[in-house]
Order: structure tokens, then C-alpha cells, then sequence
């Protein structure tokens, strides 16, 4: 089901025509579907109903307060790799008790913050990592509650800037060290073992790595509770695809039932599910509505210069991601080819390329797909101040933030003195 969609030659976000958006918010602006992320979010819960488990979101995605809220409210937990975004998750209302905190680099303020608060667990990755987790809580009298991010080394098959569970990434413990880093973690008086995770990469359009990798933790789970070490929950991870032109991922609940399959062959069937979904609870739920400012015809190209870019959406410049991209309005000529690009001065400043479609200055058009991995990979590059975010629900839209204005861009800077 589709949350976008034309009606009457206009595109819809739920029952909100996007041309009523731009003239209230201007562009360019996010606009996120609130059903389309809960319709996402429930489709893990309910392939997961009846077990224990629970759902991490992998807020990097899209960390806006209101989208972490309404995904509290849903029963999620969230999976963070930062201090900022533990503050974000308390902010919005999220449960800390719900929360993994990700990442190879945690600071000891980080892990103080994140002990304090009382997350769930600490996905650790590395040797110096538990050394540091252990001396904080030592410090602060507390036991830390871990679990052991393997890397299971197998390929996601995904870009390899987004692939993370081979063995020259800088991700996870090595699989052949982790036996070890569990006998260590166990040993110390401030540590609590509670679980084990991995994460193998993003945009994931098969089960097959999934499985894999699930293979070789659950043979470590196995080995781990031989020596009486035992698991109270185990962490798949996020990384499941979306669809932007013509991928077809697996059905969320097609993933589950895979991986619960190989969970219960290996008679793990009571322990706490864990996953880390990002994209696929919010890629599709959000679009960016731009505006057409000039058509530009170049010597060998033709290009629609459009008030989004690079800043906004970093995603086609970093990746060469594929965005699809619609005109909101039925258009009125024939269409050509163009590049859709942005005022940012960098010839990367790209959003599409290669499009055909019938564009003239002041249409509005729609990047498509831009729910993950837009809004929170903004930057204010050039002083742009980035684009505002709404949340259609129904027929009502809510601005969840204001677009930013040039003093907002250098509230933060001094002058010299004197
Ligand atoms: N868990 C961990 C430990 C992760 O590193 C990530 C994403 C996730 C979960 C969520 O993965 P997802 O379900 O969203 O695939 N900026 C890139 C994607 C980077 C993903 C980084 N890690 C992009 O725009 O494609």
C-alpha cells in the first residue's frame, strides 16, 4: 500500500495534497507519512507477536523527535550510537531501558551518560571498549550490561560503502576473537553478559546473508552456553532493504520467519529477539518536495536547478544512490531528459540524473524515498539552512521542524574580541 499517491493529477501524502505543503511550509520540505512509519514498525511487531522480542530503531535513519515518539508510542526501542541520541530518545519520551548503544567509538561520557540513563546494552566492539565500559562502571558502582557485536564476515552483497560485516571493516569482533572477549567480559565483577548482535550491512535485498550470518552467532550461542555462558537475548540487526527503482527485498515477515526458523533449529526459541530496522521503518515513508528554479539547457545535458541539494539530500552525491522522482502536478508539455541538481557550488550537487520528464521553472517535484538517511545527513554546507519536516496524518500536517533561518546557521559564532 502506498502512502503517496496521485489523485486528480496532484500528489498525496495520506489525504494531503503536496502543493498545499509547499505553499504553507515552502521548499524544500520533508514530508514523512505517519501511517506509512507505523505500518513499517508494525510490520516487525506482528511477525514477531508471541515471542520475546524487541525492536530496536536504528534512529540515524531519521531522528526527529516526533518520529522517535510516535515509534515510542508503537513500542519500539531504539538502537543509538551516540550520546545525542540518547539525549534524543529521553527527549521524545523514549524508554532508555529499551535502548543498545551502538558503535566502535563510545567516549567514557557517552557511557557514562548511557549507564546513568540505564540502557539495556552496550553492543561492544571491541577489546579497549570493554576495558572502558568496565572502568566506568566500576567508578560509578554499577554493572554494565553487554553483549558482543560479531562480525560474522559474511558479504550483504550491498554498496560497500554501507556493507559492514566482512572482515577488513572496521565493525564488530573479529568472529574467531569473540569466544574470547566473552570468557574476558564475563570475568569482571562490574559486567553483565546479556546478549549477543550483529549487523551486516544496509539496503539488504536478500535472506540469504541474513541466514549466513545468523549461522555462525548462533553456533557461537551454542559454544557460549557450553561453558555456561548465557544469553538473554540475540540481535539480528537493521539492514533491511527498501524498494527505490526496482529492488525487491524480502517481505519483513519473510525475514523474521527465516531467521526465527534457524533460532529454534538451534533451540533458542525463548530468548529476546532483537533487531535494528532503520530504512526500511522510514525510507519509504518520506519524500522531499522541491521547487524548479530555473531549467538550465546545457551543451551535451539539460538540467532542472531545484531549490533541494547536496546538503539536504547527501544520499545521490555520496552513494550515487537512485532516488525516484515525480512531478507533483500532472505535467503540461512532453517530457525530456534532465538532471535534477541543486545551487550548491560542487559538480557532485546532483539529486537525479538522466530523468525523463516534462519540467518548467516553479513545478514542483517530489525525490522520492528520502524518509532515511536525508533529513538526518543534512548539513548546512554553503549556509543553507536546512529544510523544514512535516508529518501528514490523515488530513492534518504538523510541523515537526522549522525550516532554519541564517541566524539560527551562526547562532554558535563569535566574532573576534576587540
Ligand atoms: N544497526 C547498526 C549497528 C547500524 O550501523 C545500522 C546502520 C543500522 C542498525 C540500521 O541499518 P538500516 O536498517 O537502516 O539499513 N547512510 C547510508 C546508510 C548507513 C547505514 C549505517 N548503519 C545510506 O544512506 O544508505
Amino acid at each position: 500500500m502506498s502512502f503517496f499517491e496521485h489523485r486528480n493529477g496532484v500528489l498525496h501524502a495520506e489525504g494531503v495534497a503536496l502543493p498545499a505543503i509547499a505553499e504553507r511550509f515552502g521548499t524544500p520540505t520533508y514530508v514523512y507519512s505517519r501511517a506509512a512509519i507505523v505500518s513499517a514498525f508494525r510490520g516487525y511487531r506482528d511477525a514477531l507477536a508471541g515471542r520475546k522480542a524487541l525492536v530496536c530503531y536504528a534512529m540515524k535513519a531519521n531522528s526527529n523527535l516526533a518520529v522517535l515518539d510516535l515509534l515510542a508510542r508503537e513500542g519500539a526501542g531504539f538502537d543509538i550510537v551516540s550520546g545525542g541520541e540518547l539525549a534524543r530518545v529521553i527527549a521524545a519520551g523514549g524508554d532508555p531501558g529499551k535502548v543498545v548503544f551502538s558503535g566502535v567509538g563510545k567516549s567514557e561520557a557517552e557511557i557514562e551518560a548511557a549507564l546513568k540513563a540505564g540502557i539495556l546494552c552496550f553492543n561492544m566492539e571491541s577489546v579497549p571498549e570493554l576495558e572502558r565500559i568496565d572502568a566506568v562502571a566500576k567508578r560509578l558502582g554499577v554493572k554494565a550490561p553487554v553483549s558482543v557485536r560479531v562480525n560474522p564476515d559474511v558479504d550483504a552483497k550491498t554498496h560497500p560503502y554501507i556493507s559492514t560485516g566482512l572482515k577488513d571493516n572496521k565493525f564488530g569482533v573479529a568472529y574467531e576473537h569473540t569466544l574470547d572477549l566473552y570468557r574476558d567480559a564475563a570475568r569482571r565483577p562490574n559486567i553483565e553478559v546479556v546478549g549477543i548482535d550483529c549487523h551486516i550491512g544496509s539496503q539488504i535485498t536478500e535472506v540469504a546473508p541474513y541466514v549466513d550470518a545468523a549461522e555462525r552467532v548462533l553456533a557461537l550461542v551454542d559454544t557460549l552456553e557450553r561453558e555456561g555462558i548465557v544469553l538473554h537475548h540475540i540481535d539480528f540487526g537493521g539492514g533491511l532493504g527498501i524498494t527505490y527503482d526496482d529492488e525487491t527485498p524480502p517481505a519483513t515477515g519473510e525475514l523474521i520467519r527465516a531467521l526465527v526458523e534457524r533460532v529454534e533449529a538451534h533451540g533458542h526459541g525463548g530468548k529476546t529477539l532483537m533487531f535494528e530496522p532503520g530504512r526500511s521503518i522510514v525510507g519509504n515513508a518520506g519524500l522531499l518536495v522541491t521547487k524548479v528554479e530555473f531549467m538550465k539547457r546545457g551543451e551535451t545535458r539539460n538540467f532542472a536547478i531545484v531549490d533541494a541539494a547536496m546538503n539536504d539530500l547527501a544520499r545521490p552525491a555520496m552513494y550515487e544512490a537512485w532516488h525516484g522522482v515525480q512531478a507533483i502536478a500532472a505535467p503540461a508539455g512532453a517530457g525530456e531528459r534532465v538532471d535534477i541538481v541543486g545551487p550548491v557550488c560542487e559538480s557532485g550537487d546532483w539529486l537525479a540524473r538522466d530523468r525523463e520528464l516534462a519540467l518548467a521553472p516553479g513545478d514542483l517535484i517530489a525525490v522520492m524515498s528520502a524518509g532515511a538517511y536525508g533529513m538526518s545527513m543534512a548539513s548546512n554546507y554553503n549556509t543553507r539552512g536546512r529544510a523544514a519536516e512535516v508529518m501528514v496524518d490523515g488530513d492534518a500536517v504538523h510541523l515537526i521542524r522549522r525550516r532554519e533561518t541564517p541566524a539560527d546557521l551562526f547562532a554558535l559564532e563569535s566574532r573576534l574580541p576587540g
